[in-house]
């Protein structure tokens, strides 16, 4: 039987997450958004492209919940960006308010599946939507890491001038200004970037992958990155779908790893048809520790302002 996945959010992110999921044919699709309309043409025109790109995906769009039934996935798209000058955090309770719109319909129509949260602020909407599923840690993941260690990977592969394919990296913590790229765990083909890029060339580096989401708003001035977002949601579908057992950066619900309990923070996790598999524990110089506490108390100052 096909998987089927839905994506709560027909906008930037959610249109464009349909379509590198139907065109890796990984699923049929179901677009829902409050928007009337919107879905159901973004949906057909994606169908009307499955001919072309050869892929037997079935992509539908809708304003209601029934047809989003028995999803294997639900992806949350559903909120608004932010413009310039504005940080993730001024989103935070108009989002929790859709939150707490989107969350219930879809657990109710989709009680086995497995929730990816892509809204922001990332952290504190995916601890929002795990107490409102009563869902198992498992089934409730944010995405951000992947987003961000991809930015991180890019610049990389951009300043050395080598293959993306060659450079692999690591970003912990929370989705936001504290967030705790690890050059440490960086390397191109193995080889540390702590060897092959100057401390403060690779500090710069650093910065701009902690600022690439307002790298991107101040270009666009209308909203917020959503290529590499989607991207970046997709590669997660895909590793829960085919059971890839993939080792991803994701937001997850930790429950004493790194010292951290009872928060949603962004970690190295085992991702496969389970969910969350299991979070992988490595080991981190009392500095970097101190940026993810410090990325975890950002995040928990949000989730105190919502009571989540
Ligand atoms: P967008 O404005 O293009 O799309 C959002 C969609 O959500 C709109 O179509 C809107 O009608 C819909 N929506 C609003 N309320 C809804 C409701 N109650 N039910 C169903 N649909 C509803 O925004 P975009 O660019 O797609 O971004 C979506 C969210 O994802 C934003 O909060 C953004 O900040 C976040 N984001 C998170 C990233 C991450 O790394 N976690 C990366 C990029 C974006
Ligand atoms: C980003 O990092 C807006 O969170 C989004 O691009």
């Amino acid at each position: 039987m096909r998987k089927k996945v839905t994506i709560v959010g027909s906008g930037n992110v959610g249109a464009t997450a349909a379509h590198w999921i139907a065109s890796k044919e990984l699923a049929d699709v179901v677009l829902i958004d409050i928007i009337e309309g919107v879905p159901q043409g973004k949906g057909l025109d994606l169908l009307e492209a499955m001919p072309i790109e050869k892929r037997d995906s079935y992509i539908i769009g809708t304003n209601d919940y029934a047809d989003t039934a028995n999803s294997d996935i639900v992806v949350i798209t559903a909120g608004i960006p932010r413009k310039p000058g504005m940080s993730r955090d001024d989103l935070l309770n108009t989002n929790h308010k859709i939150m707490k719109d989107v969350v219930s319909k879809a657990v109710q129509y989709s009680p086995n599946c497995i929730l990816i949260i892509v809204s922001n602020p990332l952290d504190a909407m995916a601890q929002a939507a795990y107490k409102m599923s009563g869902f198992p840690r498992e089934r409730v993941i944010g995405m951000a890491g992947v987003l961000d260690s991809a930015r991180f990977r890019a610049f990389i592969a951009d300043e050395l001038k080598v293959s993306v394919e060659n450079v692999t990296a690591f970003v912990l913590g929370g989705h936001g200004d504290t967030m705790v790229p690890l050059p440490r765990y960086s390397t191109v083909a193995g080889i540390p970037i702590t060897e092959l890029i100057a401390p403060e060339r690779l500090a710069q580096l650093v910065q701009r992958t902690r600022d690439g989401g307002a790298e991107i708003v101040k270009y666009l001035k209308t909203g917020s990155a959503y290529y590499a977002p989607s991207a970046a949601t997709t590669e997660m579908v895909e590793a829960i779908l085919k059971d890839k057992k993939k080792i991803l950066p994701c937001a997850v619900y930790l429950e004493g790893e790194y010292g951290i309990k009872g928060l949603f923070v962004g970690v190295p996790a085992k991702l496969g048809s389970k969910g969350i598999e299991q979070v992988i524990q490595i080991k981190l110089t009392s500095e970097e520790q101190a940026a993810l506490n410090k990325s975890a108390d950002a995040v928990k100052e949000l989730v105190g302002v919502i009571g989540v």
